[in-house]
């Protein structure tokens, strides 16, 4: 496979004067880092001398069986972190405050959608002592279907404390979890399922989700099915289908492969020891979307990701004992593992977790989270904010949101219209918030100001988090001064840093480690201000941010050329003020197929059961033939200006013309 380069930069858009909002003194006097120059030094000194400072954190934060001989053993692309150190992450997210008062603390508060219309949500609390018992049953459980250490386990649930406690189970044990999105499909079920060789699947019958059951044990079994194009059985690796019964809707039930969650609790043991774990040994394996084809399996390990999201968390969301603390992601994402369970675990945080869409029953259903549970500390994404802000000020207003007093973004680039409209109804003025940049591959957040000691300005992600190194720079990879957009990198190797592509050490080091030679590749373009901080411009490569999810606009392209009735396929995003950026598919047909609104349908529905109802297009666009360059490359750039509002023909269903376009503009090749 090719290096991909990116050709393109973003234009440097344009500055806006806008307000700087400073730490109030009172939320500084009792945060963990309370004024700029407490951050400065500490950032200063995890740039000049990361071994003493990473080696005297993983002390302090973690609890280990064996201490480490080195802190950093690093040769471009692979690094090595508190190398010979012993751990397990579900002993430091539970056993570790067992001896302590939080032992009876809530470590998880979970909230259901309402199951049928006037029915009250369902709740369910854990304790530590209780999610330490269910994860100790529940590791037993895995052991006694022989699983062994290193061994991966493929998590399809909903937002359910299952969730949670079988990431846990897994940590607990060694083996190696990846969670799937429960709004992926059968076939990316499969997909994961063939590429990590996983052994067991939990799964629950259905789950809720506006009113209705997503089917998720029939996408399993569905899943099982499949074939890849060579005839192989993509599931031959599965032996046990683990059910939670959470919908209560009925379930086909194979007695060879299925088995009861409940049923197989019911006799575990309570008792489990931690396995003690080098600290490179693989935790999860996270699929996220590229440029180029397939999903790839990003790879963490035990140690430098737990202290990253331990870290993170306690700085970034200044977490105390007193916090309820939301972040409102799926476990299917990295949020939701670094942000929903590992790092309010691992500091004795109450987390909680919620299940439905944040517009039913009714469109105050956030505000009556928050007001009903006294939440602190919200975690939340633009795309929310800024439904939020159509749905109107009348929904916050039914509800006292006085006991909230941080407020988290992230996901995409936060518009300071809705940076302001969540600072001012939401926060009533008085919290500050944090923007938060990082990726599924960076484990933790990476830039991001600290709510106690960096002033922040609506739109900017502003500042470093300790030890990371970000550079913005040009196609030479030279640093470009402030005030110029580039692509953003990082220098230096962090803990939380991906370890590879599960299975795939070329395409690691091709995508992330060639583009700017021994540097990390992050895909975004960025600029810096005068003041230093960091102004995310958005994705520079083939990936798109539809709703703060990640889609690989290759990944769309290969759904929509599987459809018999497709020839060619080109998807490219373009503005939308709700999602971010909505996907808009470019496609023409195979000869004697008639472009119709039905076919179009089709499509969508098409990609829907390829990939997810997540990456279905917004648009889809028939066109005669696809602008290209000479050498036969599809000329994006120019579709993505079409998709963007160059309308060329009124009736979106008959074929575009873009041959014309073609031919203006061959100058791209
Ligand atoms: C991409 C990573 C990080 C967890 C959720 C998404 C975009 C993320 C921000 C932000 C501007 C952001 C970037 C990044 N992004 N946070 N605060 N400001 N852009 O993880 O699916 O791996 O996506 O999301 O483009 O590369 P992901």
């Amino acid at each position: 496979m090719a290096i991909k380069k990116v050709s393109s930069l973003p234009a440097a858009s344009v500055l806006h004067e806008t307000r700087v909002f400073h730490p109030s003194p009172e939320f500084s006097r009792r945060a963990h880092i309370s004024s700029f120059s407490q951050y400065r030094k500490m950032y200063e000194e995890s740039i000049k001398s990361p071994e003493k400072f990473w080696d005297r954190q993983a002390r302090a934060e973690l609890t280990w069986f064996k201490p480490w001989k080195k802190v950093l053993d690093w040769k471009v692309p692979n690094a090595k972190w508190f190398v010979g150190g012993q751990l397990n992450v579900s002993y430091n997210c539970l056993d570790v405050h067992l001896s302590t008062d939080r032992a009876n603390k809530a470590a998880l508060i979970w909230e259901g959608e309402p199951c049928g219309p006037g029915k009250p949500p369902e709740q369910r609390v854990f304790t530590y002592r209780q999610l330490h018992r269910e994860v100790c049953l529940f590791a037993n459980v895995l052991k006694k279907l022989g699983l062994k250490k290193g061994d991966r386990v493929l998590i399809y649930l909903p937002m359910i404390p299952e969730a949670a406690i079988a990431m846990l189970a897994c940590t607990r044990l060694g083996l190696v979890h990846s969670v799937v999105f429960g709004g992926f499909s059968a076939q990316s079920v499969a997909d994961r399922v063939f590429d990590s060789q996983a052994k067991i699947i939990i799964t629950a019958d259905g789950g809720f989700r506006r009113g209705s059951v997503v089917q998720l044990k029939k996408n399993v079994d569905e899943g099982l099915t499949l074939r890849s194009a060579s005839g192989e059985c993509l599931t031959s690796s599965i032996h046990r289908v683990i059910v939670v019964r959470r919908a209560g809707c009925d379930v086909a039930f194979n007695p060879q492969i299925d088995v009861w969650w409940h049923d197989e609790m019911e006799t575990a043991s309570p008792r489990c020891e931690a396995v003690k774990l080098d600290s490179e040994h693989p935790l999860f394996i996270l699929y996220t979307s590229g440029s180029t084809g397939k999903p790839k399996g990003i790879l963490h390990t035990t140690g430098g990701y737990l202290l990253t999201a331990k870290m993170t968390s306690k700085y970034v969301f200044d977490l105390r004992d007193s916090d309820v603390y939301w972040c409102t992601a799926d476990v299917g994402w990295v949020t939701g593992h670094s942000y929903v369970v590992y790092g309010p675990l691992a500091n004795g945080a109450t987390s909680l977790m919620y299940e439905g869409a944040p517009n039913f029953p009714n469109f105050d259903r956030f505000w009556s989270i928050v007001e009903r549970h006294n939440v602190s500390v919200l975690y939340t994404a633009p795309t929310a904010i800024r439904a939020f802000m159509k749905w109107g000020v009348q929904w916050p207003g039914k509800h006292d949101l006085s006991s909230l007093r941080l407020l988290g973004s992230v996901g995409e680039p936060i518009n300071p219209e809705a940076w302001m409209w969540y600072h001012e109804v939401i926060g009533g003025k008085r919290c500050p918030i944090v923007d938060t940049w990082w990726q599924t591959e960076t484990g933790g957040i990476m830039i991001t100001p600290l709510p106690g000691a960096t002033p922040t300005k609506p739109g900017t992600a502003t500042l470093p988090f300790f030890g990371v190194l970000p550079e913005v720079v040009d196609e030479t990879g030279e640093k470009v001064p402030k005030e110029t957009s580039g692509k953003l990198i990082i220098r230096k190797p962090w803990p939380g840093m991906l370890r590879g592509i599960w299975g795939d050490p070329k395409r690691f080091m091709e995508t992330y480690w060639s583009e700017v030679k021994g540097s990390y590749f992050t895909g975004d373009g960025c600029r810096q201000d005068k003041e230093g901080n960091f102004w995310i411009v958005g994705r520079i490569d083939d990936v798109l941010n539809v709703a703060g999810h990640r889609i690989g606009t290759a990944e769309v392209e290969g759904a929509l050329v599987s459809n018999k009735n497709v020839a060619e396929a080109a998807v490219v995003g373009r503005p939308d003020e709700l999602k971010g950026q909505a996907l808009v598919a470019f496609v023409t047909l195979k000869t004697g197929i008639k472009p119709t609104p039905q076919l179009k349908e089709e499509l969508r529905n098409h990609v829907g059961k390829e990939i997810g109802p997540v990456a279905k297009p917004d648009d889809i666009r028939f066109a005669d033939m696809l602008p290209k360059t000479r050498s036969g490359k599809i000329m994006r750039r120019l579709l993505k200006q079409v998709a963007s509002g160059g309308e060329i023909k009124g009736d979106t269903t008959t074929l575009e013309d873009l041959s014309v376009l073609a031919s203006l503009t061959a100058a791209e090749d």
